[in-house]
């Protein structure tokens, strides 16, 4: 994080880093200032960081609307997705891997506690995939060990979900999956599998996000919700933007996106460009996109993320 301001703005981070490399989790620190001290207060307060955050986004009108009792529901779901995992860290994919899969060590160690009810990006993303009447059609933009793209493999049935990484998939989660084609060791590729319990066919492309030839395996294909979460840059963001609209990707009878990690100012303002370009091609009303904080992959034990959203499923308004 930077320490230029107390609202933890931070520069881009270079390709494979997360925000999960540069975010400290709580209870580190021994000696920080008081100035820091100061800091990590004002960003642990939602309330205080959605207002500051917000001037930057001012084409972000609406607020997710949800009902309580469903959202419970999956966020109970959700918990027990989790808990049936076993552990998400495996030593040899983390040595063999190009970035450690977005996670220090710390972060690494973080991924196993169980986390509260507390409304995480996931749960928002599961209630988003439940709005649709619709078979979902996933894209999750940096799937790390698969933390999330395993809540959403158990939230839906019958869906077509794709994971896109430069890491290769995670071992703990490619060994739930039965193999349907392999592409080979080239890369960028496309792997198919199948989630049996669920009927779910899973994608997974490995590959750098700026490689044009790994969004060409995307071609043909229409999602109704999509997932950012690789490169918290604003370049990445809006070339993934780019990507999804020249590929046409986005199922025009109903959508959501939600891009997770809008910590910079330059990165929030990508996303009021892209709300502004959503308005013009899709006729996307402002009252139909939102930014919040929502607690992310490790939960509670980590400051309330600022999160993007645009969704025509009645999900946002
Ligand atoms: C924050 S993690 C994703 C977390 C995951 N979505 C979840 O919630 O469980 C970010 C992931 O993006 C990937 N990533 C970063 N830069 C990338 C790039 N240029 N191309 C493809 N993947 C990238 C990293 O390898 C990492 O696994």
């Amino acid at each position: 994080m930077s320490t230029s301001s107390p609202t933890g703005e931070s520069p881009p981070r270079p390709i494979g880093a997360t925000s999960a490399t540069s975010t400290r989790l709580p209870g580190k620190g021994a000696g920080t200032t008081t100035l820091e001290r100061f800091k990590a207060v004002v960003r642990r307060n939602p309330k205080i960081m959605q207002f500051y955050r917000g001037l930057d986004v001012p084409l972000a009108r609406g607020r997710v609307s949800a009902d309580p009792t469903r959202m419970d529901a999956i966020v109970a779901a959700n918990r027990a997705s989790l808990a049936g995992f076993g552990p998400w860290v495996d030593a040899e994919a983390m040595r063999q891997s190009r970035y450690s899969y977005g996670l220090s060590p710390d972060w690494a160690a973080a991924m196993a506690h169980a986390i509260s009810a507390t409304v995480t990006y996931s749960d928002l993303l599961c209630y988003a995939a439940s709005c649709s009447s619709a078979k979902a059609s996933y894209l999750e933009i940096g799937v790390s060990v698969g933390k999330n793209f395993w809540q959403l493999l158990n939230a839906v049935s019958g869906g077509a979900l794709v994971g896109m990484d430069i890491e290769e998939i995670n071992p703990p989660l490619r060994d739930k999956l039965a193999l349907v084609a392999a592409e080979g060791a080239m890369v960028p590729r496309l792997d198919r599998f199948h989630y049996v319990s669920r009927s779910n066919d899973v994608c997974y492309c490995t590959g750098d996000v700026f490689d044009p030839g790994l969004w060409d395996r995307l071609r043909g294909r229409k999602f109704n919700l999509i997932f950012s979460d690789a490169f918290h840059d604003p370049a990445a963001v809006m070339y993934e933007w780019r990507r999804i609209v020249e590929l046409d990707l986005l199922d025009r009878s109903g959508f959501t996106i939600i891009w997770d990690d809008l910590v910079s100012r330059p990165i929030r303002r990508v996303f009021n460009d892209i709300i502004a370009d959503c308005t013009a091609r899709y006729g996307l009303t402002p009252r139909q996109a939102c930014l919040m904080h929502a607690a992310g992959w490790v939960g509670e034990f980590e400051p309330a993320h600022p999160i993007g959203i645009i969704s025509t499923q009645g999900f946002v308004g």
